[in-house]
């Protein structure tokens, strides 16, 4: 009887003990859940209160204004220091907006009509000429100036007030997650704490009343009983059997086949670095994607346009891409000087190249035709559909597997899109009644046929 009650004791000591640390963890979960709630609303709120009191006049985007001084301005701006042009930062506190409509859409009519501000700016810079951007909508402007109106210190966590609050988040939840697993640990290690000290008090009651433990059996050792078992056996043998000739042919169908590839390339170039956080259209570089067969690598050439000027990397204070040093980064921009013979400190082109060879990596066989402007402009796919999240691509890899069937599925899965096409609203139409579908795939106009896709 004495026994039965002690043991009983223990195991609802330990039950106790057991649903203690667990309401513990739990409390301190629905803590940590609440908190990055709680926290992210002031980050939003001060986000929100610099962008508008950045920007006093048409408050712009500054996320998008930002986009728009990378791919137009910087060629020749920079916001704190000067380039070819005057640094930029605050220069709607210093300009009239209406003076710098204009002065932006056409700055040398402004001088030619004598301008006064013009024309001392223009001398001021050994007159060199800015380009004309009569593209610019006023919203567009508005969005470049809050961009550039951003305080120094505001400026890092600037691209997207929303980038804002969810990096706030990412940051809390990473924090949290942290605590939460190391409360778990304890957790665990409490448990088994406990559980050792359970099991010498339950020896030392063993032993105190003279109990003796109970020796097992010695049995047939495991293995030897399975090879007597014949049946067992067979089963396993061809369970590997089925599972040897799965992976075989998965490899076999694998060989030619270079999803993931992710050659090291001579310059360092991160698209996450160009396509996302600084928002570079990849038709800027990409430009014969919309309009031929090859999208091609863009040449040094439109590398420089922006160069010139860029031969540090600063990077932003809320980056990410801690992967690499600034110094790393940098000289990765010195080697893009060496190739093209730019002296940075002169300034000028010196004339000793160095091509720089890019390793391709996306390559489909010779007998197979795929063009870029049937699939970009015509059909309107997105990049991203067959490239994958370039914009987050530290190191470029092939994201598909670009095999047959790849191109044959999406072939017979997506709509073409029709609407604002009158060629096609036609074909679409006859095809339609056809086939008595509602939906045109490419596969119903012919894109399944060997001879479309083999030369
Ligand atoms: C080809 C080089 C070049 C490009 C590209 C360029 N600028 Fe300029 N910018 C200049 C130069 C040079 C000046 C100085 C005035 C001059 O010499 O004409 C200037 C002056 C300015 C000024 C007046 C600065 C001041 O201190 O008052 C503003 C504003 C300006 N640029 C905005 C822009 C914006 C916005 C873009 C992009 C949409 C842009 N620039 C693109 C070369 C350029
Ligand atoms: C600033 C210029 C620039 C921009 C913007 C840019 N790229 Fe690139 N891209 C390059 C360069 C340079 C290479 C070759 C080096 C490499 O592979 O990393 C390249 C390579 C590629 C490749 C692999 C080519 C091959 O060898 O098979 C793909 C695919 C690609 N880019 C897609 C994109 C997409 C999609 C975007 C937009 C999200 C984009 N790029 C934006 C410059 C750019
Ligand atoms: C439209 C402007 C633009 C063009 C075109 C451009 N870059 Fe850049 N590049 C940038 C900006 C902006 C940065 C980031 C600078 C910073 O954060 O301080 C950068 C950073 C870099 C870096 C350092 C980070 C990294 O990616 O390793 C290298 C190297 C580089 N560029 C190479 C190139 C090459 C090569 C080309 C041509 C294929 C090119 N860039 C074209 C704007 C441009
Ligand atoms: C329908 C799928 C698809 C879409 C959409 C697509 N690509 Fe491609 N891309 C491919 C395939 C397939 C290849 C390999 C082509 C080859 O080897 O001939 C390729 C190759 C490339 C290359 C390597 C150079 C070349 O031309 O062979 C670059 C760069 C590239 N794509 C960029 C882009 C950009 C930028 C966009 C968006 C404007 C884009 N692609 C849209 C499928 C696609
Ligand atoms: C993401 C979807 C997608 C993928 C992947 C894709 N295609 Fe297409 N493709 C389309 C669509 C949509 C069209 C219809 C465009 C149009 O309106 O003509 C098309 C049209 C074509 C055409 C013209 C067909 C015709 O009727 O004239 C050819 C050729 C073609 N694709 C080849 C390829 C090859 C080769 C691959 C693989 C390397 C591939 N495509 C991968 C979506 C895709
Ligand atoms: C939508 C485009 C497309 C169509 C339609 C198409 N193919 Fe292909 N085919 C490809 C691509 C892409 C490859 C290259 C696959 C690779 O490299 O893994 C290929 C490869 C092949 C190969 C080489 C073997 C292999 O898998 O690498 C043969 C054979 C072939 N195709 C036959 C055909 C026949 C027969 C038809 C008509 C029933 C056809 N193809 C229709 C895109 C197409």
């Amino acid at each position: 009887m004495k026994k039965v009650g002690n043991h009983s004791s223990f195991s609802r000591i330990l039950l106790f003990f057991l649903v203690l640390s667990l309401s513990f963890s739990v409390a301190s979960f629905g803590q940590q859940a609440a908190a990055p709630a709680a926290t992210t609303d002031p980050a939003a709120g001060a986000a929100g209160a610099a962008g508008t009191g950045a920007a006093p006049a048409g408050a712009g985007d500054a996320a998008k204004g930002k986009e728009l001084f990378n791919t137009l301005c910087a060629a020749c701006h920079k916001l704190d220091a000067k380039a070819t042009g005057p640094a930029l930062r605050g220069v709607a506190d210093r300009r009239d907006r209406q003076w710098l409509y204009k002065w932006i859409r056409n700055s040398s009519e402004m001088i030619k009509s004598g301008d006064p501000d013009a024309v001392k700016l223009f001398a001021e810079n050994n007159n060199a000429v800015m380009t004309a951007f009569p593209q610019l909508t006023d919203a567009d402007i508005d969005n470049i100036m809050a961009y550039t109106s951003q305080p120094k210190e505001a400026a890092a966590p600037a691209p997207g007030s929303d980038k804002v609050g969810a990096g706030a988040v990412a940051a809390e939840s990473g924090v949290s997650n942290n605590i939460i697993l190391g409360a778990l640990v304890l957790v665990l290690g409490v448990l088994i704490v406990m559980l050792y000290l359970v099991n010498r008090t339950l020896k030392r009651v063993v032993s105190a009343n003279n109990i003796e433990e109970v020796q097992k059996e010695p049995s047939l050792p495991l293995w030897k009983a399975y090879a007597k078992n014949q049946f067992l056996v067979l089963v396993t043998v061809i369970l590997l059997m089925l599972s040897g000739a799965y992976f075989i042919y998965g490899y076999l169908m694998q060989i030619g086949v270079d999803q993931g590839y992710e050659p090291v390339q001579p310059i360092h170039f991160s698209h996450k670095i160009h396509a996302g956080d600084n928002g570079i259209d990849c038709k800027y570089c990409h430009s014969s994607a919309r309009v031929s067969k090859h999208s091609g690598i863009p040449s040094l050439n439109i590398c420089m346009n922006c160069h010139k000027n860029i031969a540090e990397f600063q990077g932003d204070k809320d980056s990410t891409y801690v992967e690499y040093s600034k110094e790393f980064y940098t000289a990765e921009i010195q080697k893009l000087y060496d190739a093209v013979g730019w002296d940075k400190t002169a300034q000028k082109y010196t004339g000793k190249q160095k091509p720089v060879k890019w390793v391709r990596i996306h390559n489909l066989p010779d007998f197979v035709y795929f063009n870029h402007a049937q699939h970009v402009s015509v059909a309107g796919v997105e990049c991203q559909t067959c490239h994958g999240p370039v914009e987050t691509f530290e190191i470029m890899k092939q994201h598909s597997s670009l095999t047959m069937g790849w191109c044959i599925n999406c072939h017979r899965e997506t709509d073409v899109k029709v609407e604002g096409n009158d060629y096609y609203k036609k074909i679409h139409d006859e095809l339609a009644k056809k086939y008595g579908v509602q939906k045109l795939t490419a596969a119903n106009m012919g894109g399944t046929e060997c001879g479309k896709c083999h030369y």
